[in-house]
Formats: C-alpha cells, sequence, structure tokens
C-alpha cells in the first residue's frame, strides 16, 4: 500500500538506486561480503514491488560498476554468476508485471557471454511491455559512458559544430531513459561513485544509512516523501514564487 501521505502527482518519473552496503551488512552478521550480495536480491524485488505501487515508470539499479572489477576476483564471479541466476530465475515475474527491462554499461567488455546472453533474452521477452522500464546499470561507469558517446560521435564524422548536448544525449547507453528526478544512495555513503554522471545533473539525491540488503518499499516511499519536499529549480526560479511575484507586479 502506498501511505496516504504521499502526493500521487509529483511522484517522481525516474529514480535511481545506488544499492550499496552489501559488504558491511554481512560483516556484521559474521557472513562473507557474497552472503550480503545474495541478501540484497529480496530488497531488490521488494523495491521494484514498491516502484509498480507508487506508479514509478523508470527504475534504475547499480549492480555493477566498471570499477568493481578492482574487487577480488572470487566476489567479481560471484557477482557474475549471481546477477546472471537472477536473470534467469526472475525474468518472468517481471514480465508477468509488465515490466521492460534494460541495460546500460560496457556488455562487450569482459562481461561473461553466457550473462550477456541472458540480458539480451531478458530484453528480448521483455520488450513490449508497457509497465515500468526497470534498467540495470552493470559494467556501467559514467565516465566510460560519455566516452562511449565521444567516441561514436566522432566516428559518424559529426563536425565539432554541430555537437550539441542534444548529440551527446542521444549517444548515450539509452537515448530514451529521461534524466533521473531522484537518486537514492543507501548504507551512509555520500557520493556518486561514477553512477549516471551526465544524466544526474539536475537529480535529487538522497542518502540513507540502511544498508542495502535492509532496504525495502518502505524505505523508497521515504525518499520518495523527502523528494516531494524539494523545490527543484533547474537554475531558474521556483515556479511557484515566481507566480505569485508576477501576480503582485501585474
Ligand atoms: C554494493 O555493496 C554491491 C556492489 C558494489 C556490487 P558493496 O559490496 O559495495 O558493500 P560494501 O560497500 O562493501 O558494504
Ligand atoms: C557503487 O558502490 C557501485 C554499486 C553499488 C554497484 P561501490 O561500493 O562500488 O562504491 P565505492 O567504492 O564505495 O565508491
Ligand atoms: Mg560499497
Amino acid at each position: 500500500m502506498v501511505p496516504a501521505d504521499l502526493d500521487p502527482t509529483r511522484v517522481p518519473v525516474h529514480v535511481a538506486l545506488v544499492m550499496d552496503g552489501n559488504g558491511r551488512w554481512a560483516e556484521q552478521r559474521g557472513l562473507k561480503r557474497t552472503d550480503g550480495h545474495a541478501a540484497g536480491e529480496e530488497a531488490l524485488f521488494d523495491t521494484v514491488e514498491g516502484a509498480l505501487d507508487l506508479g514509478i515508470e523508470w527504475l534504475t539499479v547499480y549492480a555493477f560498476s566498471t570499477e568493481n572489477w578492482k574487487r577480488p576476483p572470487d566476489e567479481v564471479r560471484y557477482l557474475m554468476g549471481f546477477n546472471e541466476s537472477i536473470l534467469r530465475r526472475r525474468r518472468d515475474e517481471l514480465h508477468e508485471r509488465n515490466v521492460r527491462m534494460r541495460f546500460v554499461g560496457r556488455r562487450g567488455w569482459r562481461v561473461p557471454k553466457r550473462l550477456v546472453r541472458r540480458m539480451d533474452e531478458s530484453i528480448e521477452l521483455t520488450r513490449a511491455n508497457t509497465g515500468m522500464t526497470f534498467t540495470i546499470a552493470f559494467n556501467y561507469g559514467g565516465r566510460a559512458e560519455i566516452v562511449d558517446a565521444v567516441q561514436a560521435i566522432v566516428a559518424e564524422g559529426v563536425p565539432a559544430d554541430k555537437i550539441t548536448e542534444a548529440t551527446i544525449r542521444r549517444h548515450l547507453y539509452d537515448p530514451e531513459m529521461p534524466d533521473p528526478d531522484l537518486m537514492v544512495r543507501t548504507s551512509g555513503e555520500y557520493r556518486i561513485s561514477n553512477y549516471l554522471l551526465w544524466e544526474i545533473a539536475y537529480s535529487e539525491l538522497v542518502f540513507t544509512e540502511v544498508l542495502w540488503p535492509d532496504f525495502r518499499r518502505e524505505h523508497l516511499f521515504d525518499a520518495v516523501r523527502e523528494y516531494q519536499q524539494r523545490t527543484r529549480r533547474f537554475g531558474g526560479l521556483d515556479a511557484e514564487r515566481d507566480r505569485k511575484r508576477r501576480s503582485r507586479s501585474g
């Protein structure tokens, strides 16, 4: 159930999540770091349900960064296998919920073929769905995304003076993805860690101390509540104040 105090007309269109704190969650319990990743699955699917309840149109989650290759090989191997198994086990249920699945990141670089195949199958299966778009940022880096966009633009032979912000936007991994309205990071880390650098220029940022495996839809609702208390200006003036000012002077 969506809390009655949330304004259904001011739900963010796109929420981006940094699912952080799995390792610390496990360490606190004397478990292996990989047990923390495993425990994150329930958090993720409860959050997806909450996003569907709220009517969020785009949900993007950070599952593996281009920098996460620096982790010990065992952990990296676990994460590859785990993500492959999540897609295999969960895609039908997402499909039934009318969710459209997409991926952003350097899929063709270092990611095991089996996992890439699973990604393609998930995209194919859910391509025509009209509910929420659920994007997994995998082997994703914001700087890598900009580099890849610039390379594509240069390869197309676009003249330098014809390159605009819209040109770059069109060459990002998913040109259809709107910029996130809200970015949420768990685990009390106050940084971006190379996530959606271009796209979050004007996103509202919410940080929570909750470790990712403990995150549930209620925490998403809390973040949306905080979002609804913010005033977005995009470099201009608060629309409401602007209207009052004008009616006073007019
Ligand atoms: C987030 O949890 C998951 C990934 C980065 C894959 P971490 O593994 O970063 O957990 P902490 O930050 O070490 O607690
Ligand atoms: C960001 O978390 C990446 C993901 C959640 C997949 P990290 O745990 O990798 O970020 P840092 O290293 O603390 O900045
Ligand atoms: Mg971390």
